[in-house]
């Protein structure tokens, strides 16, 4: 059963991407268009996105003509105050967020100078919209991905911009959250492989080893990217160019090997490894695919320095008592 007001809610959506793409290359969104002409990208990539401006006075009028008050409260996309419907993205710079089939069903808004807080305000979840269900250019990238069988998945807006202006159009980004079972599942149905490659700060190498059980429980194993330090995707790109972050692609490694490399980091002493033992076990044990199963014990016994027999067996005793 849909809600009363949904076809109405998806309208509003779309007069308010078109009212903004208006207003970009119109007078009122010149400083904006200069904003994202300045980070390098092109009209034609702007439009292909359908970035758009909101207006700081944004007069919301034409809206409230056409929709009632309920339709618009519905959207999530305003606030009230003392009585009256006002717009959350105001001033801000409109990045459409759309479904799979390419309606939009939400938007997020960035600020045009660095020291405004929060730099992005989302939609809030709402009737047609939950931000863990759907991944950013979704419905750009999933033909490229088909035809590819690989989807590249990076933090932000910008940066699947940013690949996607530089030819790279499997891009897909979870906008900010931490990657949910509903996304890893979604980017399953059009690919057989998946690359990460999240901004190279410690934030992002988190984000990339905290996504590493929800892919293992759908079946899928990611590759990873790991990037220097103080880029993403669209910095190193728009500084060192494209060639340099293909080559970063080629030097992909499995995350999980990854993720146990880096683990062995902080087994400084016999207790301390053998937590973390307890730890890859328990992703281990849901590991269905037997020959991926066997390189990751022999990846596990190699760089913990263990048995590999006794490990396996542990294991094996681990499942039974577990079901
Ligand atoms: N994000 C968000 N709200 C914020 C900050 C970030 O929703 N206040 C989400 C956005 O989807 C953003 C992503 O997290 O694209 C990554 O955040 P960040 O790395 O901080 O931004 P960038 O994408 O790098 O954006 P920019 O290059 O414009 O700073
Ligand atoms: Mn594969
Ligand atoms: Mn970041
Ligand atoms: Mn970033
Ligand atoms: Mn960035």
């Amino acid at each position: 059963e849909r809600p009363k007001h949904y076809n109405e809610i998806f309208e509003i959506h779309n007069e308010l991407l078109i009212r903004s793409k208006q207003d970009l290359f119109a007078n009122t969104g010149r400083h904006a268009l200069e904003y994202m002409l300045k980070r390098g990208f092109d009209r034609q990539i702007l439009d292909e996105f359908d970035i758009g401006y909101f207006p700081q006075n944004f007069d919301i009028s034409f809206l409230r003509k056409k929709y009632s008050k309920n339709s618009l409260a519905a959207t999530g996309l305003f606030y009230e105050y003392s009585g009256r419907l006002n717009f959350k993205f105001a001033g801000r710079l409109s990045f459409p967020i759309k479904d799979t089939m390419g309606n939009v069903i939400a938007f997020s808004g960035r600020a045009l100078k660095d020291d405004v807080k929060p730099k992005y305000i989302n939609s809030p979840t709402t009737d047609i919209f939950e931000k863990r269900k759907f991944l950013y250019n979704m419905d750009g990238a999933r033909s490229e991905m088909k035809k590819e069988k690989t989807g590249i998945v990076v933090e932000g807006y910008i940066d699947v911009m940013r690949c996607s202006q530089a030819g790279i159009k499997n891009t897909v980004s979870p906008m900010g959250t931490s990657f949910t079972k509903e996304q890893a599942a979604l980017l399953k149905r059009y690919c057989d492989d998946v690359i990460l490659v999240f901004d190279g700060d410690f934030a992002g190498k988190k984000a990339a080893y905290r996504s590493l059980e929800t892919f293992i429980d759908i079946n899928f194993f990611p590759q990873v990217v790991f990037l220097p330090e103080e880029d993403d995707p669209d910095s190193l790109i728009k500084e060192k160019g494209v060639s340099a972050f293909l080559e970063k692609l080629e030097s992909r490694k499995d995350l999980f090997v990854t993720y146990i490399n880096n683990l062995s980091k902080y087994a400084d002493s016999y207790q301390k490894k053998l937590k973390i033992i307890e730890r890859i076990k328990s992703l281990l044990i849901k590991v269905k695919n037997p020959y991926l199963k066997d390189e990751y014990f022999a990846q596990t016994a190699k760089i913990f320095d263990l048995n590999e027999e006794t490990l396996r067996k542990d294991i094996e005793f681990s499942s039974h008592k577990n079901t």
